[in-house]
């Protein structure tokens, strides 16, 4: 089996203009830490956005979430009741999600926090802490709510707490200075925390017909500042990853399908970032914030490869039409190509999954006969309990049964499934009723293992009998 080839897949021909401005830098794909919180962060609407919180709330009040109430307000405000218990100097509390076990305390009144986690929660995974999203859900109301002025520079890496932390959101009856050292405790000043405020409250309950005069305050540049010092406040010993840039061209879905006549069909998509001025007219666009917009449009791509050969890793050539002139453009993921490894391959027309029914999912792995691994199991992580508002993500175990060899190919099939449950019916808030739900692969035999961490389920067909 050689294992070195690299496949070439020409995957544009459009009149656009690969976007040299997020030319590749050092950023090499895959990156465990970042990369499905940069789908969250830019992938807001179109083909794939399923995945990401932006959906509830971006642009700003898209959705109904009450008379008189507003999502992004009360995200906005969930993250700010997460940090303001923090004590900077003693590099205690910030956003640690810590707000899960605090909702029933009478300093987070209202049942904005409770509506925030369970639309947030949907979202958990092992690479997308809760409190990370808070961080992200604060980010989306401020820039959707700002008409695209406020453009906080997202950083991950955030932990959650495991517990509450201490009490102490400022209230609105206590007396000018115990707000200054509450504050100053958080690391702001007194004019700091005027701004804050302000800033703050130009979205949802407080602010409109009673206050028009601090409506547009949200727009100011100094609240850029203050909201990203807000969410980038995080307990010492947490490090934050550098700003998430888009990811000049991603794979996604990647899957091998191994085939009984001596091949396998690699697919996927491959989603080159783009600079356009429009926004794109048709489902396979993704639109974020920014000036110029930034689109992403993605290619589906398949192609068969001897079995003999394999597959070991790709490169990506962008090429573009403009007005007749033809350029092309090699992406090598930073000389390397892009990372693929046939030995234990997800089958994804063997496999379904669905999350809005009975939460089933069934997985059919196909592993290499010269690998010598001969049993399969799998850790499935839901956010879980689906209801509760302590963040977790749940890991179950699922072994597979080894159903015999792929006639003539050298893989042997295994299966395996598992029901997870759904979001109840009346979720609060819940538009799609789905949730992110991911796989890590782990094949042994009685000396070694190897893993495939944390697939996801986009890509598979939907499990038959779903409403
Ligand atoms: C001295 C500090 C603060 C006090 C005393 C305070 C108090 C309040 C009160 C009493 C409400 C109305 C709650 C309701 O409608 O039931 C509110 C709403 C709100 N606060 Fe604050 N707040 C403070 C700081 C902040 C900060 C720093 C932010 C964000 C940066 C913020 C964001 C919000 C938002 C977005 C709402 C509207 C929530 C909604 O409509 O659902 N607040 N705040």
């Amino acid at each position: 089996m050689v294992l070195s080839n690299r496949l070439l897949s020409t995957v544009a021909q459009l009149g656009l203009v690969a976007g040299s401005a997020y030319a590749e830098k050092e950023y090499i794909w895959p990156n465990a830490q970042t990369d499905l919180l940069e789908s969250m962060l830019y992938e807001q609407q179109g083909f794939g956005s399923a995945n990401s919180p932006a959906t509830f709330i971006v642009p700003c009040d898209k959705v109904t979430f009450g008379t008189g109430r507003n999502g992004a307000a009360e995200w906005l405000r969930t993250a700010y009741h997460d940090m303001a218990t923090a004590d900077v100097d003693a590099g205690t509390g910030g956003i640690d999600a810590s707000i899960g076990f605090e909702v029933n305390r009478d300093e987070n009144v209202g049942i904005g926090f409770n509506e925030t986690l369970m639309n947030l929660i949907a979202f958990m995974t092992p690479r997308s802490s809760m409190a990370d999203l808070i961080a992200l859900g604060a980010l989306f109301a401020a820039n959707g709510c700002s008409n695209g002025s406020i453009e906080i520079p997202y950083r991950a890496g955030r932990v959650d707490a495991t517990g509450p932390g201490p009490s102490g959101v400022p209230r609105p009856e206590q007396p000018l200075d115990e707000h200054i050292s509450s504050f100053k405790k958080q690391g702001f000043t007194p004019q700091e925390m005027i701004g804050l405020v302000a800033c703050g409250h130009t979205l949802g309950g407080v602010h409109g017909v009673d206050f028009p005069e601090i409506v547009d305050v949200v727009n100011d540049p100094r609240c850029q500042d203050l909201l990203e010092r807000m969410i980038n406040t995080v307990p010492k010993g947490v490090t934050l990853t550098d700003p998430i840039q888009p990811i000049p061209v991603k794979p996604l879905r990647l899957f091998a399908t191994i085939n009984t006549n001596g091949t396998m069909t690699m697919s996927g998509y491959i989603r080159p970032c783009l600079i356009s001025d429009n926004f794109p007219a048709f489902a396979s666009g993704h639109v974020m914030y920014g000036n110029p917009p930034l689109t992403f449009w993605t290619y589906p791509f398949s192609t068969v490869i001897p079995l003999a050969q394999g597959v070991s890793g790709f490169d990506v050539e962008v090429v573009d039409n403009v007005n007749g002139v033809i350029n092309s453009t090699l992406y090598t993921n930073g000389g390397n190509g892009f990372p693929f490894d046939d030995t234990i391959v997800t089958q994804p027309k063997l496999s379904c999954s669905e999350v809005t029914s009975e939460g089933r999912m069934d997985l059919s792995v196909a592993i290499r006969d010269d690998s010598k691994l001969d049993t399969l199991k799998a850790i499935v992580h839901v956010p879980e309990p689906l209801l509760s508002l302590t963040p977790s993500v749940g890991s179950i175990p699922l072994d597979f049964t080894k159903v015999g060899p792929i006639e003539g190919s050298g893989y042997t099939l295994y299966n395996a499934s598992i029901v997870t449950g759904v979001i109840p019916f009346n979720f609060p808030n819940n538009q799609a009723g789905s949730y992110i739900r991911t796989y890590d692969l782990i094949a042994s035999n009685s000396t070694h293992t190897e893993e495939r961490e944390f697939n996801m389920m986009d890509g598979l067909n939907s499990c038959p009998g779903i409403f």
